[in-house]
């Protein structure tokens, strides 16, 4: 499929300036996309919960170019400043968009964007930022021209565009679990953009939450995109693609009938996979720390002396996800502070939970260009 499409240009004059703002929310994968190819399309199926507190807030500022150039004209504010560097990475994914929306290159755009969650967090902002902005380019598409023809159309789209920025960002479209990749007997999956998995979830899941504990607030020395890349040379890539795309299958069929201990014992070993291909990558990286280990060993030995369902996950990083249902929450939240805090860096973690997905929000003027 393609979204190119060269009549979406406008009449300058006839465009006034406006603003569109969405939030838009991180999500935590339960089977990992970890090796890409061609255009950010994945190289096996993954699913992911979708978070609630850790978000991006973007507002997109648009006027008519004075006059227009080859390239798109933006600049990026992050918590009201100036980032060159953000401002680049935007440009470079806003002017790969432009077969889609050639639009683009005819205004002049002002992106002012926050993150819900502290910036050196350790917490990749990539999937709740890309999101956002791409959300708020649909929405600008509908109001330059036409609306799309539903909702579903709407969240494609906006998975789609996500997915160009930054694949695990097309998984935020969507409130409570989606999935990215095609997936047999899943007929509407795609690699190209994620769909969601709706009602296929039991309601034990709906009240999932996700503690996570910052144990560093140190930038990761292996970006996703270099990791991506050593998969290609990574003698265990094929029976990995192949265990992925079955687990995905085993994974919805686990959140569908609730089976929390199945869950545990999949999203543990995805957690451990995923660093263990890191580790058998040429060059090998490790990601995670000592504290990390520590976390999941006082977590295990806690699951023994409880039988309480909570897991742990991991995403490109050392902080630990803690997976576990409301019904334990009390408990679970007193081992944390009890057990767990003191391996965090500043005795930090982040409580967060299964969350209802992006939300478009009115323009606050204080925030107008
Ligand atoms: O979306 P990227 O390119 O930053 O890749 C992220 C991949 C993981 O977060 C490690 C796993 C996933 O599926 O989200």
């Amino acid at each position: 499929m393609t979204y190119d499409n060269p009549a979406l240009t406008i009449v300058s004059d006839e465009v006034k300036d406006g603003s569109i703002r969405w939030r838009s929310p991180s999500n935590i994968a339960l089977v990992k996309y970890w090796g890409k190819h061609g255009d950010q399309l994945p190289q096996n199926a993954s699913v992911s919960f979708t978070l609630d507190g850790a978000a991006t807030d973007t507002t997109l500022h648009y006027a008519a170019r004075r006059s227009a150039g080859e390239g798109v004209e933006v600049e990026l504010f992050f918590h009201g400043e100036s980032k060159p560097d953000f401002t680049t990475r935007t440009k470079g994914f806003l002017e790969r968009l432009l077969p889609i929306y050639p639009f683009l290159r005819q205004l002049s755009l002002r992106i002012d964007t926050t993150n819900s969650f502290p910036h050196s967090a350790g917490i990749a902002s990539s999937a709740s930022g890309m999101s956002a902005l791409a959300l708020c380019l649909v929405s600008l598409e509908e109001r330059l021209f036409a609306p799309l023809t539903d909702r579903s159309e709407f969240n494609r789209k906006a998975s789609y565009l996500s997915r160009l920025g930054s694949g695990s960002a097309c998984r935020s479209v969507y409130g409570t679990a989606a999935v990215w990749g095609r997936v047999p007997d899943l007929g509407e999956s795609s690699d190209e953009y994620a769909v969601p998995v709706g009602d296929r979830l039991h309601p034990v899941f709906q009240s999932y939450h996700d503690d996570i504990l910052l144990i560093s607030r140190t930038e990761k020395a292996v970006s996703s995109r270099a990791g991506h890349g050593l998969m290609e040379h990574n003698p265990y890539a094929p029976t990995r693609y192949a265990q992925a795309n079955r687990r995905v299958v085993t994974m919805l069929d686990v959140l569908r009938t609730g089976d929390t201990e199945r869950f545990g014992e999949l999203v543990e070993s995805e957690a451990l996979t995923l660093h263990a291909l890191m580790m058998s990558s040429h060059p090998y990286y490790t990601l995670i720390e000592p504290n990390t280990l520590h976390v999941i060993n006082t977590l295990q030995q806690f699951r023994r002396e409880t039988g309480h369902p909570v897991h742990f996950t991991l995403d490109a990083g050392p902080n630990v996800h803690l997976l576990y249902p409301d019904v334990v929450a009390d408990p679970v939240k007193k081992f944390i502070r009890e057990h767990l805090l003191h391996y965090c860096e500043d005795k930090m973690y982040l409580a967060d939970r299964i969350g209802r997905g992006p939300e478009e929000l009115a323009v606050n003027e204080t925030t107008n260009a």
